[in-house]
């Protein structure tokens, strides 16, 4: 085959691509003001498309009941629905058992279900957590509350100046004290993806095991937890085209039976009296009182809508856009890019040399252009690379070519406004 036919064929897969699934979008019509939306904020948030809206309203018009209490229709009906959804979720990550997938309220929850639920049971004075430099606040403030409240000792894998994680300096991190590894699949402020896999193994070596942060991983990159082996693993609907207010927690059942439960109440107990309280099976031991219910049916059906397109298409997809943007951005004088690794998604932090960050938001938005500006609830990256905030311009696989374009024209646009 020709190049000229390989560049014509991967053209024509993108324009198909996108024109086949933005349109699912109705959000993506919107004006701000008199300029077309260019949604390039979806690290923070990802986009519903129509089939979980209507999802939504005919779940919330003709199936709506609380579940596992009751043996009329519509709170059978309601049952099934949750509990399929969770099915759902297990054949997204290819978890073993249904019961290894709790939901929970999103990321920081599942995070902190863990924090209550292991290190508070298992981590002792002295105990060292392995953290990295790279990680969200959810993914380090829950530890140190740990740390704090144990005595327990927090131990940080630096990074390179192109914002990838050092490993070697990983290994050297472990010791007899060391019992607990958190880390995230991939960063948000600067869209590093960390080799999990062999963090995974070598800690595991050393019988530690390893929670992984998926929130920026899961809409991007096709999950295998057993391929993994991680212990853990946690992420968002809402960054997956998917409702807010809902997340899961996977855990190896081993893992999850062993952990006490974080919140009492109903459903999470298998009987109650004043004297004492048996609990319940996983993964109801972690589902305590009634559920987002709705929002965990329409969780599922963004997991539908995403397995349908499949993630390999949209990992391809998007890694041509970052490369497209990533070349363009990169060649505009004053505009730095944060954050370079090799293995990214898509994307990009910048700053701009004599532009605040707010500014630079406040102007593209005045462009139509929604882009997070801001320290991104990850300071310590901030600290490392010695800057107070980015830009940052995160892509999803509705996103076009014409939109990165209209970013760079944004960002000419702010340089000519404050530098003129
Ligand atoms: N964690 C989300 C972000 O990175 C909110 O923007």
């Amino acid at each position: 085959m020709r190049a000229a036919d390989i560049i014509f064929q991967a053209d024509n897969v993108s324009a198909t691509f996108i024109h086949q699934f933005r349109a699912d979008f109705p959000i993506l019509n919107l004006k701000i003001g008199d300029k077309p939306l260019v949604y390039l904020d979806n690290a923070a948030s990802s986009q519903m498309p129509q089939f979980v809206i209507d999802r939504l309203v005919r779940y919330q018009t003709t199936q709506h009941a609380n579940i596992h209490r009751a043996v009329h229709y519509l709170s059978e009906i309601a049952t099934h629905e949750y509990e399929m959804a969770r099915q759902k979720l297990q054949h997204f990550i290819n978890a073993g058992e249904a019961r290894e997938v709790i939901f929970t309220s999103g990321t920081t929850d599942a995070i902190n279900l863990v924090m209550h639920g292991y290190g508070r049971k298992f981590i002792q004075k002295g105990n060292e957590i392995i953290l990295t430099h790279l990680e969200h606040h959810a993914n380090i403030v829950p530890w140190q509350m740990l740390a704090e409240e144990k005595g327990a000792i927090i131990r940080v894998v630096p990074i390179n100046d192109a914002g990838e994680l050092l490993v070697e300096e990983y290994e050297k991190l472990f010791n007899e004290n060391t019992r607990f590894v958190a880390l995230s699949h991939v960063s948000n402020a600067l869209g590093t993806i960390n080799p999990i896999k062999e963090m995974i193994a070598f800690a595991h070596q050393r019988g530690v095991p390893v929670l992984i942060d998926g929130a920026q991983a899961a809409v991007h990159l096709a999950i295998d937890v057993q391929a993994l082996d991680c212990d853990f693993y946690v992420f968002s609907a809402h960054k997956l085209c998917g409702p807010t207010g809902i997340g899961i927690l996977y855990g190896k059942a081993h893992q999850l039976e062993a952990m006490q439960p974080f919140k009492g109440g109903g459903d999470m107990i298998s009987s109650v009296t004043f004297e004492k309280t048996t609990y319940n099976e996983i993964p109801y031991k972690f589902e305590a009182g009634t559920p987002p219910i709705a929002a965990a049916i329409g969780f599922g059906a963004a997991i539908d809508y995403l397995s349908n397109i499949g993630l390999d298409s949209i990992a391809r997809y998007e890694h041509e856009l970052l490369t497209y943007a990533t070349e363009r951005i990169s060649m505009i004088p004053g505009v730095k890019i944060i954050g370079n690794s090799s293995s990214k998604v898509a994307v990009i932090s910048f700053t701009m040399e004599g532009i605040h960050p707010h500014d630079v938001g406040t102007l593209l938005n005045q462009e139509g252009i929604a882009v997070r500006t801001g320290h991104h609830c990850a300071q310590p990256i901030m600290q490392r690379f010695n800057i107070p905030a980015t830009s940052r311009a995160s892509f999803a696989f509705y996103n076009t070519k014409d939109e990165a374009d209209a970013l760079i024209e944004g960002i000419q646009t702010v340089k000519k406004v404050f530098l003129s």
